[in-house]
């Protein structure tokens, strides 16, 4: 469910058109729906009322001052992965006890900045990493609020680069060893054991895997209620699906009922971490078609937007609905639909169906609110994209564009 619709030919972004959106602000531009993040929150965070619960936006989807900013107006914490993405979330207004903080590597600056921040919980993933809170809470004199990521080893069915809780992935603590890790920090000095987490996947179109990892969290509270523990919070990470295009992505009411029935057994608050479905469908990239060549066996639509602008075709192979901003009766045809980037790999879509448009033509990427401008780059020195919020007629600039200067900023002769 989106507010980008078409109406007499012409495709809107809520009531403004997109038209005028590429002529204020240039292309390639990321555009973005208020009225769809917040629909989203409603029916997201909403699915979960039965239940106490925060629900903390994964920032890694899109990590925008502005977006951050409405999330955290409606109550939302933050999954945050980096320093980085603690300061965003700080500056954004979002309070550090709403905010946790996973990722296999943090380095000692960034525990020590969790820490002076008093994030809510830092989301385990080693006995190092584990050995290196308790040591650097130490010298802080603190205690480490610590929740402990369990790699359940459960399939959630997708993108072997978006599956997070399988055993041969990096990510999180062998369920196997849960309980000698709880017993050997109960035993830290610096460290306040408060919960335990998962994340086991991103674009989950199938939800039974959550009920799967659910249920092994739930038994391993048990066993470590046993050892005197008593955990505060369920963790069960993001994930949920969003449609891109025929899928059929679960509602978020069926990923609620996959995990309610058994958290409800425990007591414990649940948090959930939920980034594409908040902001994926809220999105998309606007670009223009510069030129149209064909070479006898291929037509490639050339546009201003490229990989360094939406990476998810080139690394996934990811597929995102491409529609003309005027609706054309132009015939259909099979083109590429390619960006300027110096690499065979710099295409938004490969040997897809799209009404030809016309050299000059806006053309409107779709889904791109998710992992879009999070993972753009300035490879071949393009500078980054504008970004722009709609909120009913009215358009603001929340992300300038990039300049040359921009480029160079950083460097020294
Ligand atoms: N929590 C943790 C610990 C995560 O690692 C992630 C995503 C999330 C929550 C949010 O997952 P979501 O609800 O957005 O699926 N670049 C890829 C997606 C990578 C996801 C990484 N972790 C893409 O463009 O599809």
């Amino acid at each position: 469910m989106h507010w980008f619709q078409y109406e007499d030919g012409r495709l809107l972004c809520e009531d403004v058109p997109l038209q005028n959106a590429a002529e204020e602000y240039g292309t390639p531009l990321f555009v973005y729906s208020q009225a769809t993040i917040e629909r989203h929150i409603h029916t997201i965070d909403g699915a979960f009322n039965d239940v106490d619960h925060l629900t903390c936006y994964s920032v890694k989807a899109n990590a925008n001052r502005a977006l951050l900013k409405i999330l955290t107006d409606y109550g939302l914490g933050a999954d945050i992965v980096s320093g980085g993405e603690l300061f965003r979330a700080l500056r954004a207004g979002i309070p550090a006890n709403r905010i946790v903080y996973s990722g296999v590597g943090k380095t000692d600056q960034e525990i020590q900045f969790a820490l002076e921040s008093g994030i809510l919980a830092l989301n385990v993933e080693s006995e190092s990493e584990l050995r290196a809170i308790n040591r650097i809470a130490g010298n802080m004199n603190k205690k480490a609020p610590v929740s402990f990521r369990i790699n359940p080893d459960v399939d959630p069915k997708t993108h072997p680069y978006t599956s997070t809780g399988l055993k041969k992935n990096k990510f999180g603590i062998p369920h196997s060893e849960a309980l000698k890790v709880y017993k050997e920090a109960s035993a830290m000095s610096n460290i306040t054991i408060v919960g335990i987490d998962a994340h086991i996947g991103s674009q989950l179109i199938d939800v039974s895997p959550y009920r799967e990892a659910t249920e092994l969290l739930v038994k391993l509270v048990n066993e470590i209620c046993e050892l005197g523990i008593d955990l505060k919070f369920i963790d069960i990470g993001g994930g949920l699906g969003i449609k891109y295009g025929d899928e059929e992505p679960p509602d978020p009411s069926q990923w609620a009922h996959m995990i309610i029935p058994a958290l409800k057994k425990t007591g414990c608050k649940l948090i959930i971490e939920p980034g594409r479905s908040l902001i994926g469908n809220a999105g998309i990239l606007l670009t223009r078609v510069l030129y149209i060549k064909t070479n006898g066996i291929k037509t490639f639509v050339i546009v201003d937007a490229a990989m360094n602008d939406l990476f998810r075709p080139s690394l996934y192979g990811s597929y995102h609905d491409i529609l003309p901003v005027t609706d054309t009766n132009e015939e259909k045809q099979i083109v590429d639909v390619v960006g300027p980037i110096c690499e065979s790999g710099d295409f938004i879509a490969k040997d897809r169906i799209i009404s030809m448009p016309k050299e000059g033509d806006l053309l409107a990427i779709m889904s791109a609110g998710a992992y879009g401008m999070s993972m753009s780059s300035n490879y071949n020195s393009r500078p980054r994209a504008a970004e722009v919020l709609i909120n009913r007629d009215t358009m603001k600039m929340v992300g300038r564009r990039e300049t040359y200067d921009d480029l160079i900023g950083r460097e020294t002769d």
